[in-house]
């Protein structure tokens, strides 16, 4: 009864031939079975990882160390080498693997079928790239960009909104239910001092829009009065508890500020591509209400100093403030209720909040408090903080502009899209493409070259804002990877052959392995899958980016060393086409695109 109890435990694997998730993961399936099948007393689980050299194969599995040490404290001595012959000998019959070899140290070294990865690939050309299968659809709240109204939306935001983007786009890639939610700053008691001013400087606001073309400016004249003048202090207080009371000619105000931001917010969005729903703290008002009620109820809450607190489960955390000594609620209030209304009646399955490092203690104290409230399981729900680094200028100091103030977001774009359009310049682009060609890439290039140069990095180190960096044409730049695609596109148009002709291609040719850099450039655009499912484990998109430049480094090198037209030199005349070449090059396209789309860059058809 023992063994069956443990036995449950046991995670099963099965190596089902007909359903692919990627090389990494069928060859951990394989070889799980064949390590369950020699050692059925173990439980031990180890992922296959691809090789550091050549002469260990493509992929390897180094479990044997490990069974050795177990099989030893149950009182068997068997040596690593040993392990990894038994666990060669159970591998199931498959096609992906070609040849086996186990090292002195027990590590199982597996060389990639040819065959077998030429068909793979051919089928992707033949049906485009398909996400793998997914065991479960996943319902997942991205909880990110979140910029406040009436203040600037800063670098921060930027980070916050190209990298949710980003996770939210792999997550939709595979097939998961995704919610792109903006957990808007839009309420709060600065909201009534923003009405107050709002009633003074534009009276008749009830009847038409409020002109007010600096939002910011607007702010920080409320805050100044708010500051110095206590009559007006006591109407903001009258404000607040007007707005939460829902008086309709506050609540106007109210919406009219938040109409402007909004205004503001969308068009960076627009620019840059990104959608996201807008479900600000304002939405929760009603549930802070309840929430707190519960809280209280159930005795969660604690008197501080006049204010309501709550801790979590961990000792020595800060506590959360649940309820001001005003009365007024606070970011940790609206975070528990939206936490609670996720889970509840969003039924996420995975919470993913993308913000700043600077936030990752209040999301800790966030999890705490809810998992010790009831609102949160650990073993049903996963939450992940995507937190990242700040934004340094070159000079490696908060990143300002040259006069020392806060970078205005859409001028950093405007002046993306100025750079972008002189460095085409300086490569004569203008005289090359047509007006509409020259913009298209101008826009690809400004923000391909802005998110990529933040994705590219890993995301928990500052990162160093630099124009001249992002559009440098060499490295592993967004350029640089717009530039590889439309070269790789345009080999097949320069030697007159349609896209038409390359589907028909695909029904008769094979994808050429032969040549060692036509093999290396196979076995690169198959890891793709991998990739993915890497980023859904530690939501880092860097290694997608890194992924992205090893395929276009692996093209360069076949490029280099395999013609795909071969040219008379003197005449230029077409003398022989490759096409299964020409395939394999339209591969390389079709797994770059997708990592395009999942960056969010957008490729040209001529740059
Ligand atoms: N508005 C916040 C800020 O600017 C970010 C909100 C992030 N999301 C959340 N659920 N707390 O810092």
């Amino acid at each position: 009864d023992e063994e069956k109890a443990k036995s449950g435990k046991k995670k099963k694997f099965i190596y089902d031939p007909e359903s692919f998730n990627g090389i990494k993961e069928a060859l951990t399936q394989i070889c799980m079975v064949a390590l369950r099948e020699a050692y059925p007393q173990l439980e031990i689980e180890q992922v296959v990882q691809p090789s550091g050299k050549p002469m260990f194969g493509d992929y390897q599995f180094n479990a044997a160390m490990q069974v050795s040490k177990e099989l030893k404290n149950l009182g068997i001595k068997c040596a690593p080498a040993e392990v990894g012959k038994a666990i060669a000998s159970k591998l199931p019959a498959n096609k992906i693997i070609d040849k086996v070899e186990v090292a002195p140290a027990g590590f199982i070294n597996m060389w990639l079928s040819k065959e077998f990865c030429r068909n793979l690939l051919l089928e992707q050309v033949r049906c485009g790239i398909k996400p793998p299968k997914l065991e479960k659809r996943l319902r997942i709240v991205v909880d990110f960009s979140a910029p406040n109204v009436a203040k600037q939306m800063h670098v921060g935001h930027l980070r916050s909104t190209i990298i949710g983007d980003s996770i939210a786009r792999s997550l939709e890639f595979l097939g998961h239910d995704v919610l792109r939610i903006n957990h808007v700053g839009d309420w709060g008691t600065q909201f009534g001092m923003l009405i107050a001013h709002l009633q003074d400087t534009f009276p008749n606001y009830l009847n038409e829009m409020p002109p007010i073309e600096d939002l910011q400016k607007f702010y920080k004249e409320s805050k100044l009065r708010f500051d110095t003048d206590e009559d007006f202090k006591k109407r903001a207080y009258e404000c607040v508890v007007n707005l939460q009371g829902h008086e309709k000619d506050h609540v106007k105000g109210w919406q009219q500020i938040c109409e402007i931001s909004r205004k503001e917010f969308q068009s960076i969005y627009d620019q840059l591509n990104i959608k996201l729903i807008e479900r600000g703290e304002s939405f929760y008002q009603s549930r802070m209400e309840s929430t707190v009620e519960y809280l209280r109820e159930k005795g969660f809450l604690e008197m501080d100093d006049g204010r309501l607190i709550m801790f979590g489960l961990e000792e020595g955390n800060i506590p959360f403030t649940i309820v001001k000594s005003d009365g007024g609620f606070t970011y940790d209030t609206s975070d528990m209720a939206a936490i609670r209304q996720r889970i509840e009646e969003e039924k996420a399955d995975w919470i993913i909040y993308v913000t700043d490092m600077g936030q990752s203690n209040h999301f800790k104290v966030l999890y705490s408090c809810a998992e010790r409230c009831g609102f949160y399981d650990p073993s049903k729900v996963r939450i992940d903080h995507v937190g990242f680094g700040v934004v340094l200028g070159e000079d490696r100091k908060k990143f300002k502009t040259r006069s020392g103030d806060t970078v205005k977001l859409q001028e950093l774009l405007d002046e993306g899209l100025s750079r972008s359009e002189e460095t085409l310049k300086s490569k004569n682009r203008h005289n090359v493409l047509t007006p509409e060609e020259f913009e298209a890439a101008k826009k690809a290039v400004a923000y391909g070259c802005i998110k990529y140069a933040d994705l590219c990095h890993n995301r928990v180190n500052d990162y160093v804002f630099s124009f001249d960096k992002m559009l440098d044409d060499k490295g592993n730049t967004a350029v640089y990877m717009l530039y590889a695609v439309t070269r790789i596109r345009s080999i097949a148009s320069n030697a007159n052959i349609t896209s038409k002709q390359l589907i028909e291609a695909a029904k008769t040719e094979r994808i050429p392995v032969d040549h060692e850099k036509e093999w290396k450039l196979v076995k690169a655009l198959l890891r793709f899958h991998d990739e993915l499912i890497k980023i859904t484990e530690d939501l880092c998109l860097h290694h997608l980016c890194e992924y992205l430049y090893d395929v276009a480094s692996s093209f360069t090198e076949f490029y280099d060393a395999c013609y795909c037209i071969e040219k008379d030199g003197k005449t230029g005349e077409v003398l022989k086409i490759h096409m299964d070449r020409l395939l394999l090059c339209e591969a390389t396209a079709l797994v770059m695109e997708k990592c395009f789309w999942i960056l969010g860059l957008t490729p040209v058809s001529r740059m």
